[in-house]
């Protein structure tokens, strides 16, 4: 699986984050080598990063965000017809905001290794109802092909213990961008355990057709 480095700009646009969510506890699980953290911490925010990629080191973790940038670079060129370039508007522009990102966390990680936590879904080393929001970005459901829909269904769980409200994107596999064949049975699941779930509408789109994120919060 790929460490990638998603800027701040991006996890705001695949989560619909407004300014009263940047105010709240907030976790980023799996937030590889994501700009997300570092910048809203020194915006004042409270927030954490959580990856089990953390438990390697600098060194290690520089290597893997430079591996993650060209494999993902190579996912889009194996399915380029799957991806609209709208909302970045060029790929240079898509290339300047992950390698921001990738410096703004590799500054961060280091100045500031108390907010980046090693750990791993589907147990999560924070205490009950520790945040308000998690965001997962490109980790479930991307992918799906070898993630099954128990192993989502206990991160999913694990994720609403530790936060008030969870928040995913996208919903569909890695690449293909195809849907996710067990996603409606796991929102009903979801709802079975007594939880809201559902699909949401955003204002970003990348790889066709995903521009929904999954929404749930304790009922
Ligand atoms: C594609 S990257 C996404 C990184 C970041 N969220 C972003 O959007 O750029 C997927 C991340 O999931 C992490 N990961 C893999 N297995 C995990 C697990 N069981 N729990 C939490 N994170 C995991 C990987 O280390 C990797 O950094």
């Amino acid at each position: 699986m790929l460490v990638t480095s998603r800027s701040f700009d991006e996890y705001r646009a695949f989560f619909g984050l407004t300014d009263d969510d940047l105010g709240r506890r907030v976790l980023d699980c799996c937030a590889g080598a994501s700009g997300f953290t570092a910048v809203l911490a020194q915006c004042g925010g409270q927030v954490v990063a959580v990856d089990p990629a953390y438990a390697g080191g600098p060194d290690a973790l520089a290597r893997a965000a430079r591996d993650g940038t060209s494999g993902g670079q190579a996912i889009i060129t194996d399915h380029h017809d799957r991806f609209t370039w709208r909302w970045y508007g060029s790929p240079e522009r898509r290339a300047e905001m992950r390698a921001a990102a990738q410096r703004a966390f590799s500054a961060d990680v280091v100045g500031r290794s108390g907010g980046y936590v090693a750990g791993a879904l589907p147990a999560l080393p924070f205490t009950d109802g520790a945040f308000d929001l998690a965001l997962c970005s490109h980790l479930l459901f991307t992918w799906s092909d070898v993630l099954d829909q128990a192993w989502h269904e206990a991160a999913l769980v694990e994720l609403l213990r530790v936060a008030a409200e969870v928040r995913v994107f996208p919903l569909v596999v890695q690449g293909t961008g195809d849907d996710v064949p067990f996603l409606a049975d796991l929102v009903a699941a979801l709802r079975e355990r007594g939880y809201a779930a559902d699909t949401v509408p955003v204002g970003y789109e990348f790889q066709r057709g995903a521009d929904r994120m999954l929404v749930v919060g304790h009922g």
